[in-house]
């Protein structure tokens, strides 16, 4: 896929490991300015350090901060050091995500609001202070990360299910919202990725984070005429039940 961010600003959330990180070195190869944030910050500054060493040769803006998106408080430090560090941003791509699989009556209160607060509220808020920045830049890029999960409920799921058919609604209101005045909103449905998320076994069949990172690609490469709004996708040849 042939795309060009050469002078774009990106906020990654979620990007020092698995489908984000991804995301984050995609948006890198096409010449984008990044900065990701994950609660963790040594896993932050591993992932900070391979990145740099691998993009020396550019003169790419690659930057993380310790930020976590159930706090507006750290939510609204992350933007205002955004502006001062990279400026922007011009994309937004919302991937934090956590995962607790229990039914509701073994779900703790803690573990409730974790998912929901991490995968919806946290989107609410990136996006609250994303938007305002995109407008007087005019325009930019929201893409939501969601889920199959967002479309089929299971058994265990009801935390994430909820979060994600959340996600998958609020995504749509967030484009009708926002489309006239330049800011693009996408949400992309995996399947099953090949990360350590919510401790799932890791398999050959499922699908690359990479692969979740073209698909960002390949939305925000669509002529400006054109938004593709809403992307599934699923691993081509899933174990048969
Ligand atoms: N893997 C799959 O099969 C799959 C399928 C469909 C959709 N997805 C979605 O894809 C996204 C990424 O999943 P993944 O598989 O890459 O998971 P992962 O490997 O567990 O990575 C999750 C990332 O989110 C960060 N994070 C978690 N909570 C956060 C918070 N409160 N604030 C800031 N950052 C936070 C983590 O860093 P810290 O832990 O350091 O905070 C980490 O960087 C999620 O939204 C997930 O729901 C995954």
């Amino acid at each position: 896929m042939n795309l060009d961010l050469h002078g774009k600003t990106a906020l990654v959330t979620g990007g020092s490991r698995g489908i984000g990180r991804a995301i984050v070195e995609r948006l890198l190869e096409a010449g984008a300015g990044v900065a990701f944030c994950g609660r963790d910050g040594e896993s932050l500054s591993r992932t900070l350090d391979e990145l740099r060493r691998r993009f020396a040769e550019e003169t790419l803006k690659i930057l993380a901060r310790a930020a976590d998106v159930r706090s507006e408080a750290s939510v609204r430090e992350l933007f205002e050091w955004i502006d001062l560090e990279l400026g922007g941003p011009d994309i937004l791509v919302n991937n934090a995500g956590v995962g607790v699989f229990r039914d509701v009556a073994a779900l703790s209160p803690e573990e409730w609001s974790d998912v929901i607060e991490t995968n919806l509220g946290g989107v609410y808020r990136c996006s609250h202070h994303a938007i305002p920045r995109m407008r007087a830049r005019g325009g930019g890029w929201i893409i939501n990360i969601g889920s199959l999960a967002g479309r089929n409920a299971f058994a265990g799921g009801a935390a994430y299910n909820a979060s994600k058919f959340g996600l998958v609604g609020m995504s749509e209101a967030m484009m009708l919202d926002h489309r006239h005045e330049g800011i693009r909103v996408a949400c992309i449905l995996p399947g099953s990725v090949n990360t350590g998320f919510g401790h799932g076994q890791q398999a050959d069949w499922k699908m690359a984070p990479e692969d979740v990172a073209e698909a960002v690609a390949a939305v925000l490469a669509m002529p400006e005429r054109t938004l593709v709004s809403l992307v599934e996708m699923r691993p081509s040849r899933p174990p048969r039940r």
